[in-house]
């Protein structure tokens, strides 16, 4: 069956639903995801959203806060644009009325997380802000826009000139094909790519892998943020316990409660989060646990109820002021490339959000940047849509004729169990060499005949594919910066500050 519209849009977090809610105002919107339409990265973010609005701030600040957090492997223009017209939206946004949380004078309160030098990270509800993003998102949505739940994107479609055209999805049990004028990439990060992850079991980097089979350049895929503080409760990640924590006054201590941080970075607690959560992989490695001392933090069940509830949920007990936390996968960084307005390297793909590599992270993201992101670079992309408008589009599919079955892949637990132990926080090369000989070729991956596929194999094969590029980037990024920390090679390297490891149809250039 196949449903036609003007705009698809692939994905349901901020970059998708700001899209969305501005070209529906021009076109016919389709948004297809792969969950509910509230199970995404940016409907659990806590800590909020950066920008600039106190007197003192100034945009110049966040700039040079984003590029010594990402250790200055950026693509520079694109952090100025970020920075800078995300100010501006985001002003908008309080202008048209979304509830952040405020001060008794009326100002903005603004909280303080990891390599900010400065107070600027907006936030709803204490530690809810996603949730009231999203929802507040949602409620903007004209019932004109097209809402599908619970299908797996796995094939995008491209004409016989190379232009994207649409995609296939799997449902419960069918298969549909949806064709678009534009098609939109929004379907977030691959953190559940690891065992001990802040993201939802569905970010498997299907975004990814869907713009990679069908040709599209990819980059950056050795640097997965890990965030320092993941709930730890009877052996198990459950859930992040924000840095706004640390921002209110949290401290890192071990279990005879002694600072982790003293002496390891000028910003303690507070420093970027690829140096805590190294410290804390350390601390665990040498057997001991780790903790957020919260017994400093007053009112701490009203200024963060999501966390106060998730640690009653998990009977941690915060009455005497330690939060058990571990590191674990948070952002990844690289992504689909993209320029500012969104547009890949295929006409008519785009990719905003997570899924996207723009370069505006670096090696590293600063805190709360993502939500901003997703906001500014959705807006933009949408500007950009309703310029080029709906042309008449060829819409005689390509069709590739695939051939390769699936070959023996891991099972989805092995492939976790093996990306934490191989891609970890810290990376060593003689692990990564065993991991590549275990996995297929990234062009035999390409050749898979994805037909008769159900959606976890499906899923499987699709989180094959972003390991690997992800072990063959990590191997050849041979220092270490901002989220890639290699046991062999613990420097920067100069050379490698401005290089690129970009994957395109079977190949991986420098
Ligand atoms: C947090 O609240 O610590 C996470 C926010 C982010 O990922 O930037």
């Amino acid at each position: 069956m196949d449903v036609k519209t003007d705009v698809l849009i692939i994905g349901s977090g901020i970059a998708a639903l700001q899209a969305a809610r501005i070209l529906a105002e021009h076109f016919q919107v389709q948004i297809v995801t792969k969950s509910s339409i509230t199970m995404s990265s940016s409907y659990r973010a806590q800590g909020g959203i950066a920008a600039v609005t106190s007197q003192e701030d100034h945009p110049t600040f966040h700039i040079a806060d984003t590029l010594t957090a990402g250790e200055y492997h950026h693509e520079r223009m694109n952090v100025e644009v970020l920075i800078e017209d995300g100010t501006k939206i985001i002003r908008d946004f309080l202008k048209e009325g979304f509830p952040v949380d405020r001060q008794a004078d009326g100002a903005p309160a603004l909280g303080l997380e990891g390599a900010h030098s400065y107070r600027r990270i907006l936030h709803a509800g204490g530690d809810r802000t996603g949730q009231i993003m999203i929802n507040y998102l949602l409620n903007q949505l004209p019932p004109t826009i097209n809402i599908n739940c619970f299908e797996t994107a796995f094939e995008l479609l491209l004409n016989t000139t190379g232009e994207c055209v649409g995609v296939l999805t799997k449902g419960m049990n069918r298969t549909k094909r949806y064709l678009a004028h534009h098609v939109i990439l929004a379907s977030g990060g691959a953190g559940a790519l690891y065992t001990c992850t802040s993201n939802y079991e569905t970010n498997t980097g299907d975004g990814i892998a869907l713009a990679y089979r069908a040709g599209a350049a990819i980059s950056d895929m050795e640097f997965m943020q890990f965030h320092p503080s993941l709930l730890w409760s009877n052996g198990e990640a459950k859930g992040l316990v924000s840095e706004a924590v640390r921002g209110a006054g949290g401290i890192f201590v071990d279990a005879q409660r002694q600072p982790i941080m003293k002496g390891l970075h000028a910003h303690l607690d507070l420093a970027p989060r690829h140096i805590t959560a190294f410290a804390l992989f350390n601390k665990r490695a040498a057997g001991q646990e780790t903790f957020i001392d919260i017994s400093n933090i007053e009112h701490f069940e009203a200024k963060f109820p999501a966390i106060a509830q998730l640690c009653h949920d998990n009977q941690i007990d915060i009455q005497n002021g330690l939060i058990p936390v571990v590191p674990g996968s948070h952002f990844l960084m690289g992504g689909v490339i993209a320029n500012n307005m969104g547009r890949t390297t295929i006409s008519n793909l785009y990719a905003i959000g997570e899924v996207a590599c723009t370069g505006v992270h670096g090696a590293n993201r600063l805190a709360s940047n993502s939500l901003l992101e997703g906001i500014t670079f959705g807006q933009r992309m949408a500007q950009f849509i309703i310029k080029a408008g709906c042309k008449q589009n060829n819409f005689s599919i390509d069709v590739k004729h695939h051939r390769q079955p699936l070959p023996l892949l891991f099972t989805k637990d092995q492939l976790r169990q093996t990306m934490m132990h191989t891609l970890g926080i810290v990376r060593n090369p003689v692990n990564m060499e065993q991991f590549i000989q275990q996995l297929p070729s990234l062009n035999t991956l390409l050749q898979v005949d994805l037909g008769g596929l159900n959606r976890q194999e499906l899923e499987l094969y699709m989180m094959h594919i972003v390991a690997t590029l992800m072990v063959h980037a990590a191997i050849t990024r041979t220092e270490t910066r901002g989220a890639h920390i290699r046991s062999d090679q613990p420097q920067n390297r100069t050379k490698w500050a401005n290089r690129w490891i970009i994957f395109q149809q079977g190949q991986m250039k420098v």
